[in-house]
């Protein structure tokens, strides 16, 4: 469980994996979605429309050729409007999606927090889902027994962990969530804006542990649109624009780059 796991994803072309020191690289990834051109009421509708070959896309870059590259026990920040790619770049990380051309390679065991839900069933109980969790990230039925108390400690939702997870907020949602992943012991910490649904106790309570995971060398990949935690938390830095990297770099200059940029 703890030897470290290389993988590679591919969009061809020769291999050549995460030198050392790294934990992640990528190599002019670009991911492309398709997007029907007008909204399509049902599935019926668009089953007769593509029998018809009426269906017309679109594609656009939601991510397009980001090369960059993530040091072992660093905490690497992304930052960019809504819609820039950031959770797309993570998706990538996280072995979630694959890249439509370049490469992506991750060395290391990753414990992703996307974006609130990503993995969870509304239909199942907090419980099941704390055990299904688990198993996605490789544990064993009794390595989660032997989790599941503090799990739960630091979620801090005894209450409601019997009660199906569509009775939750979302607040409450990511508060499992960042409890299994981060309980998990990765090597790789992936937290997509998390921190900003929980309350502020919660929020405190994260970030803490996160800057522990920080000192145990735990590399750490960040989205957030707070540029406070990113500044506090993240060395380096990149900014993403419409699904292309425009700057990267010491965090606080990144940052400032950025702020520039927007308007007002
Ligand atoms: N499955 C999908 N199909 C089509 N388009 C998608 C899909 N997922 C994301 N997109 C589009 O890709 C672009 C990048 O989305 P992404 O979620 O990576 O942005 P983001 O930087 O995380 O934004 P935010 O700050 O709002 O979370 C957006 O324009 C989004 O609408
Ligand atoms: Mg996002």
């Amino acid at each position: 469980m703890n030897s470290p796991i290389a993988s590679e994803f591919l969009g061809g072309g020769a291999a050549r994996p995460a030198r050392d020191g790294e934990a992640i690289r990528l190599v002019q990834a670009s991911v492309r979605y398709r997007v029907p051109h007008e909204r399509i009421g049902t599935f019926k509708e668009y089953l007769i429309l593509w029998l018809q070959r009426k269906v017309k896309h679109h594609t656009f870059w939601a991510l397009k050729d980001v090369s960059l590259e993530v040091r072992q026990g660093e905490a690497f920040g992304l930052i960019g409007q809504n819609g820039a790619g950031k959770s797309t770049l993570l998706k990538l990380v996280a072995r979630v999606l694959r890249p439509t051309s370049g490469r992506v390679w991750v060395k290391g065991r990753v414990a992703p927090l996307l974006e609130i839900g990503a993995g969870f069933h509304p239909e199942l109980t907090g419980r099941e889902n704390v055990y299904l969790n688990g198993a996605m990230l490789g544990f064993t039925r009794q390595e989660m027994d032997a989790r599941f108390d503090h799990i739960v400690d630091f979620a801090e939702l005894w209450d409601f962990i019997d009660a199906p997870l569509r009775a939750y907020s979302s607040g409450m949602w990511a508060r499992l969530g960042f409890a299994v992943a981060i309980d998990a012991e990765p090597q790789i910490l992936i937290v997509d804006e998390i921190l900003s649904v929980g309350d502020e106790a919660f929020q405190r309570k994260s970030l803490a542990r996160i800057q522990g995971f920080q000192e145990q060398g735990v590399t750490i990949l960040l989205v957030s649109h707070n540029m406070g935690v990113i500044e506090s938390l993240c060395q380096r830095a990149a900014w993403l624009d419409h699904g292309r990297l425009q700057a990267i770099g010491e965090a606080r200059e990144v940052i400032r780059a950025y702020r520039q940029s927007q308007p007002g």
